[in-house]
């Protein structure tokens, strides 16, 4: 019980930090909160107009992911990784420091996948570039790699991580509510577009 809690704190707490914000605020760009669809995630970094930016966020919120559940998994045992892994995703989702309105989730969903199993984040990220690239929409890419995650953990990792990615597609998916009814609306943003 003490390790199943320790490792949900750490990893939420790693996972809540919103580097979205905080690099975009360094860079002197204001609060990205304000910007296009205000999310705090890369794609929408990337609607600032810096490349570089857009992907130190991807990088860093990846990033955090895979940290949480390898030092989950390193101080409370392996058995605890999914928990760390699903924590992670929540603390970027709902982070106590932004009022609890953080991001999506995409990048820590794909870090956590690394660090749980990485074949399972190469399928995932595989089923997320192709997407992405032909639809040329970031959030199709994402609720495909999200879709995928589970069947593939099923697959090449083990039951306790596909039960743990199906409650993060699940989780990754409701913070995408407004996306997909702009997706059902057809006015979903294109990659590049301002929105
Ligand atoms: O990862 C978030 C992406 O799928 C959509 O972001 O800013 O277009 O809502 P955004």
């Amino acid at each position: 019980m003490t390790n199943a809690l320790g490792a949900a704190i750490l990893a939420a707490l790693l996972g809540s930090i919103p580097f979205g914000l905080l690099l975009t605020r360094a860079a002197g760009m204001g609060d990205i909160r304000a910007i296009g669809s205000g999310n705090i995630g890369a794609t929408n970094v990337l609607r600032t107009g810096s490349r570089k930016l857009a992907a130190a966020t991807l990088l860093l919120d990846a990033l955090k992911g895979t940290v949480a559940v390898l030092v989950a998994r390193w101080l409370f045992g392996p058995e605890w990784a999914p928990l760390a892994a699903l924590a992670a995703v929540l603390g970027h989702c709902f982070p106590p420091w932004l009022g609890f309105r953080g991001g999506k989730g995409v990048a820590t969903a794909l870090g956590v996948m690394l660090g749980l199993s990485w074949p399972v984040f190469v399928v995932s990220a595989l089923f997320w570039l192709l997407a992405a690239k032909l639809s040329r929409i970031s959030s199709v890419g994402a609720l495909a790699a999200m879709a995928v995650a589970p069947l593939a953990a099923l697959a090449f990792a083990d039951g306790r991580t596909a039960l743990a990615l199906l409650a993060v597609a699940a989780i990754v998916f409701w913070r995408h509510h407004e996306n997909i009814a702009r997706l059902r609306a057809g006015t979903e943003p294109r990659i590049g577009a301002g929105k």
